[in-house]
């Protein structure tokens, strides 16, 4: 495997650069050349609109991110809710190598929250304190002066460092605040601890070159980025499409962490995407001086599609380096040059960012030692019984379909441990349909209320303008419960006509938040069921029940 960039040794947390590389000694000037990347997928990602992951979702993205070798991973926000603190304990327990961080306000109990939840990470747990400092999140949300602004963030910053070394305070819409404050936040919170400040593009306002001054001011201005007593970090978002070229402009500029998420999820139109900038710094390395990170690039895909299917959001096609035409060649001139010299038109090697040679397809005939041989080739890491299920509807698939590829393995996973207690599940499905006759669906639908009692099994017919309409009717009738469908897509996982059909769902039950569900099924019209009824059973199951109407 090819690295690039400095080594990381995890434990930073005495003063936060040192365990980052070599550093460049300059007239005072300690510019490492080593770039954090701080991974908010989990976090900032999951805040986005239906794309709340359970725990043992979050699991798995938590494991493919430390083999992506991110630095730092920001694990939730444990004081949101019982979810949420559980995730972040329990990825600050069992995920070795990156620094974990939990995410709270200025205020007592959300520290001590984020203390508690990061704990088990012992010197790789880091506190993430923010509070507003920009003169509208000032006067018209906090009410408050410059001054009491200061008192709070150092009071929380000392309150952070009482339980760990390594705290990290965020000036919340910190590109629309004014400089000189900004600049005696920096210093003032590092005069209480804190080890790194991030600068965030609350609301994706910043231009390029103008946040790239910004930051270059705090730099010149704040002796302790200089002298490396504590790290410049950003966090932009994409609203204006800028949060990547921001990012970057920062590093330019002094910036040493930068907050991203896999596919750029996250609020609104999202965040930095880690592939984009990671890519950036290594492609363009001499513009970036040299700057380097410790991502393994050869994860990137794989990253990519995990946490699509996780989120249950889809990655455009021409998403740069992870969408399916990133390094898809349509016209004959480029297709010619690519041949002839793959430098001509491609500016990255696909394998360098994992795409490229499958392993070879499995069959009906595969035993449940290759699959879960595969299965862990892929990066999970399931119990007995999860492969004991996948396994199952790998051989009901592998009866359908000549070859099962690794895209549809995967996407049983996905399937599977989504699967939060199947309160209901698909017992049996007919459908008629045609252009000349009103489609009808009979759904036979298991109920499993305790495990310790034999599941009740009901059955009842719907109709509906379509025959997907039928059979979402038909499972309404049945478990008396309404969900409205707000968004519906399908794809199909591999190639052929014998393809598995995936369809992803964000359903509306009248919580705050839609419910996302997925299904996979060589059988479009039982992959839409499986797919709602896995929303449905999400929406019945514990942590959907948490309230996140509260995140900031
Ligand atoms: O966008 C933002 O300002 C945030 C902070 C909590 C860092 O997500
Ligand atoms: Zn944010």
């Amino acid at each position: 495997m090819r690295r690039w960039g400095f080594c990381y040794t995890p434990g930073l947390s005495k003063k936060a650069v040192d365990g980052f590389g070599k550093r460049k000694e300059h007239n005072n000037d300690m510019k490492t050349n080593r770039l954090i990347i701080f991974d908010t997928t989990l976090r900032d990602g999951e805040q986005c609109p239906g794309a709340s992951m359970n725990l043992r979702e979050k699991m798995q993205v938590a494991r493919q991110l430390a083999r992506l070798k991110v630095d730092v991973i920001e694990a939730g926000f444990p004081v949101i809710s019982d979810g949420d603190f559980t995730s972040v304990r329990t990825i600050a327990r069992e995920i070795k190598g990156p620094m974990i961080a939990g995410l709270a306000r200025c205020v007592p109990k959300d520290i001590d929250a984020a203390a508690e939840a990061v704990k088990p990470a012992g010197r790789r747990g880091r506190i993430h304190v923010f509070l507003a400092t920009s003169k509208i999140h000032r006067e018209f949300k906090l009410g408050k002066a410059q001054d009491e602004i200061l008192r709070l963030a150092v009071e929380g910053v000392k309150r952070a460092r009482s339980y760990v070394e390594d705290v990290e305070f965020s000036p919340e819409d910190g590109s629309r605040t004014e400089p000189e404050f900004l600049v005696q936040v920096c210093r003032a919170v590092i005069g209480a601890g804190a080890t790194t400040v991030n600068i965030p593009d609350t609301v994706g306002w910043a231009m390029p070159e103008l946040f790239g001054k910004l930051i270059g001011r705090l730099y010149e201005e704040v002796t302790e980025f200089r002298s490396g007593k504590a790290v410049i970090s950003v966090h932009c978002h994409n609203d204006l499409g800028l949060a990547v070229a921001n990012s970057l402009a920062a590093v330019r500029a002094g910036a040493r962490q930068v907050e991203c998420t896999v596919n750029g999820i996250g609020e609104r139109a999202g965040n930095a995407a880690l592939e984009e900038v990671v890519m950036a710094l290594k492609t363009r390395n001499e513009y970036f001086n040299q700057i380097g990170c410790g991502v393994n690039t050869r994860e990137i895909v794989r990253s990519s599609r995990l946490v699509s299917r996780m989120s249950s959001l889809l990655v455009q096609r021409n998403k740069a380096i992870v969408g399916e035409n990133a390094f898809a060649h349509a016209s004959g001139i480029h297709q010619d040059g690519v041949l002839k010299k793959r430098e001509t038109y491609e500016i990255m090697d696909p394998e360098e960012v994992g795409w490229g040679k499958s392993e070879l397809p499995l069959t009906k005939h595969s035993g449940r030692a290759a699959v879960a041989a595969r299965l862990r080739h892929l990066g999970f890491k399931l119990s007995e019984g999860d492969v004991q299920a996948i396994f199952a509807r790998f051989k009901e698939i592998g009866d359908k379909k000549k070859f099962v590829y690794d895209d549809d393995l995967t996407a049983l996973v996905g399937g599977h441990i989504t699967e939060v207690p199947e309160t209901w599940s698909l017992d049996y499905l007919s459908v008629s349909s045609g252009s000349q006759i009103v489609p009808t669906a009979t759904v036979r639908l298991r109920r499993q209320r305790n495990k310790k009692k034999e599941p009740e099994v009901s059955q009842d017919a719907g109709t509906g303008d379509g025959p997907v309409d039928a059979a979402l009717k038909a499972i309404d009738r049945l478990t008396k419960i309404h969900g409205r469908l707000v968004d519906y897509s399908i794809r199909a996982v591999s190639q052929g006509k014998d393809a598995l059909g995936e369809v992803t769902v964000k359903v509306d039950f009248g919580q705050a938040k839609l419910v996302p569900g997925k299904g996979a099924s060589t059988d479009i019209i039982e992959a839409s069921a499986r797919a709602y009824l896995n929303a449905l059973n999400r929406f019945l199951s514990v942590d959907q029940k948490d309230d996140k109407s509260s995140q900031p």
